[in-house]
This record gives C-alpha cells, sequence and structure tokens, in this order.
C-alpha cells in the first residue's frame, strides 16, 4: 500500500482555526458567511484557511446560486497519506476537540447563525404565504398528496357506496381502502360511477353491483364501512335499508348516512324522483338505534345540496348521522332480536 509524508497533513491539523473551522463543519454545512460568523472571524481571515482545507481535500463543497455551502469531507482522499489517514486522525480526536479554548464560543454562535437560518425561511414563507398557490405551483396529477393519505390511512378497509348513483361519495374513498363496493339500483347510475371512478382508482378494486338498499348482493359481516348519500329519502321507510347496513359490516364497523334536512320542495318529487321532502334528523337516528347501531350521532354538514328548480337552483341543508355496530357478535345480536 502506498504510503506519502503525513508531515503536511499533521501541520495543517496543528493550526486551532483549521480545527475549529472542521469541527463546525462536521456539524452543519455552512456557507463561508455562516462559518465566519460561526468563528466570530472576518470572512477574509478564514478564506485562507478554507483554500488550505480545500486543497488538501479536507472540505466538501455544494454550490447553490451564488452560495457554496461547505462540509467537512469524511471521505478517504486520493493523496491522502494512507487510507484515509485524516478521516482516522479525525475519529482520534473526538472529545478532545471538546476542549479547543473557542470551542464551546462556536457551538453558541453557531445556534445563532442556525436560529437565523431558520428565521429568514421563515420570513420568506411568511412573505409568499398568501400568494403561494396563486404563484403557479402545480401539482401534475395530484397522486403525490394520495399516495401520501394511502400510507397513512387503513388501506385494508372494505367499504361501499349504497345508492353510490354516478360515485359522488365513493370518489374521496377511492385509493384509501383495498376494495369499494358500488351498489345502485340503476345500471346506467353505475355505468357513470365507472366511468367516474376507474380513471382513478389507484389501489382500490373498485366492483359496482345493481342492488337495492332493502337487500344488499353483499355477506354478513363483509364490510368496514358503509356510506349512503342523499339515498334513503328515496325509500319508503328506513329499518329495512338500515338493518341491512348494519347485517353487511363487521362488528365495530360504520354506516355513515348523508341527507337532506326536511325542505318544501315539492318540485323534486317529479322531477329528481324524491319520495321525502327530506329526512327529520331525530327520525334517521331513531331508526338508526331501533336496528340496533350504537354511538349514534348526528354531525351536521357545512354543506349544501343546490338543485336547479323551476325558479331557479335552491339551497337545502344537509346534515350526516352515523352510528357503529356493536363489537359483540351480530349472530348473538339476531338471536336477542329475532
Ligand atoms: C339522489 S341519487 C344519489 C346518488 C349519490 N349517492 C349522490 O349523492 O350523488 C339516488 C341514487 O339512489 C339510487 N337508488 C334509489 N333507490 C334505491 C334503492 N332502493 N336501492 C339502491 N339504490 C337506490 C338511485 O338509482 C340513484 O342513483
Amino acid at each position: 500500500m502506498p504510503t506519502a509524508d503525513p508531515i503536511p497533513l499533521l501541520k495543517l491539523l496543528g493550526d486551532p482555526t483549521r480545527l475549529r473551522i472542521l469541527a463546525l463543519l462536521d456539524r452543519e454545512e455552512l456557507s463561508v458567511g455562516e462559518l465566519a460568523r460561526a468563528l466570530g472571524l472576518a470572512q477574509s481571515r478564514v478564506s485562507n484557511h478554507l483554500r488550505l482545507l480545500r486543497d488538501a481535500g479536507l472540505l466538501a463543497e455544494r454550490h447553490a446560486g451564488a452560495s457554496t455551502f461547505l462540509r467537512r469531507n469524511g471521505v478517504a482522499l486520493e493523496g491522502d497519506p494512507g487510507p484515509g489517514l485524516a478521516s482516522r486522525l479525525w475519529g482520534a480526536l473526538g472529545e478532545e476537540l471538546a476542549a479547543l479554548p473557542e470551542h464551546a464560543a462556536d457551538l453558541v454562535r453557531l445556534e445563532g447563525v442556525l436560529a437565523d437560518r431558520r428565521s429568514k425561511a421563515g420570513e420568506f414563507f411568511d412573505r409568499v404565504a398568501e400568494e403561494w398557490d396563486k404563484l403557479g405551483i402545480a401539482f401534475d396529477t395530484g397522486q403525490a398528496r394520495h399516495r401520501a393519505a394511502a400510507h397513512l390511512l387503513p388501506a385494508d378497509f372494505v367499504l361501499a357506496d349504497l345508492g353510490c348513483g354516478t360515485g359522488y361519495f365513493s370518489q374521496p374513498l377511492v385509493g384509501h381502502c383495498s376494495r369499494l363496493v358500488c351498489i345502485d339500483l340503476s345500471a346506467r347510475m353505475l355505468d357513470e360511477a365507472k366511468k367516474r371512478l376507474d380513471p382513478v382508482r389507484r389501489s382500490t378494486d373498485i366492483e359496482y353491483k345493481v342492488g337495492g338498499l332493502d337487500a344488499l348482493p353483499l355477506a354478513d359481516g363483509e364490510l368496514d364501512g358503509v356510506v349512503a348519500g342523499m339515498v334513503l329519502h328515496h325509500l319508503p321507510e328506513l329499518d329495512a335499508p338500515l338493518t341491512e347496513m348494519r347485517r353487511v359490516l363487521r362488528p365495530g364497523g360504520t354506516a355513515v348516512v348523508v341527507e337532506l334536512a326536511p325542505h318544501g320542495e315539492a318540485w323534486m318529487r317529479g322531477e329528481l324522483g324524491d319520495r321525502a321532502l327530506g329526512l327529520a334528523p331525530a327520525d334517521v337516528c331513531a331508526a338508526f338505534e331501533r336496528v340496533g347501531f350504537e354511538d349514534v350521532a348526528l354531525d351536521p354538514v357545512d354543506d349544501r345540496y343546490c338543485p336547479k328548480g323551476p325558479d331557479g337552483a335552491v339551497e337545502l341543508s344537509l346534515y350526516a348521522v352515523r352510528g357503529r355496530v356493536p363489537r359483540a357478535s351480530l349472530s348473538a345480536r339476531n338471536g336477542a332480536t329475532n
């Protein structure tokens, strides 16, 4: 193994300022200006030492815009006397560096430099925050945020959208469950749902099934969650569909119903096929409890349904009711009620 003269390296490291520089650059990547401030020295005094350290290959540089950032180069260097002598010497110095008279003061100043750097970044974003979304910083498909969400949410969930129509309530579920079953009486509505959902299906298996809420084409306990958005007011009564929802959910599974509050828009019967002009939240909550859901809760929804009527668009209030299937076994419960 070729060896080289170690004396130049030892001389280089024998200088206290150069050791302080290396100790700081071992902790943080710094610009020349930041380094000079952390050392409490004029930049001109630091530059000469940096040139020597750079020539000896002890510094790594990164250029960003007009600034050059420096770090201690810990890699064994070409021309290094012996394999990585500089690195080995550095390793051997270890805690001895802390005994350098100026080192503690350097660290305090370094903290100040880093705090300034953070607050500069904060100031920059404070300045642009209001304009940020208008700066044209756009994403292409939006997949990145869906990927992030998919990693965070329990993706092994199996969900169903009942009376899914064109898939409006399904859309935010896609990508956040392993399987989604879209069910509707109308095959043509399911075709429209497919057009909407298949292009964004990501990791979710989506099934489209023709079926009624009073006899769901699903096995007992097959689902972790169901949503029924804007569909119960099309049905003659609440107990049969809610009993079916409870049957197809596993113990602990959740049902969510989104409904229209009672309203007086009678034209919606003829134009939109509505049977009831909205449903009273208390009636929906009572039906949830009657069929055996627990933790039944009414959630206000900050949204309105805005269909176009004969006299222009109307704004109708919405609400959500949710309930959970008891964790005690379904068969025990069925045995008690049958
Ligand atoms: C007002 S749309 C709501 C669609 C979708 N959930 C939404 O909010 O955009 C009502 C849907 O429920 C379906 N539907 C009506 N009665 C049903 C029933 N008994 N079983 C299953 N689907 C039904 C209709 O075919 C229609 O697609």
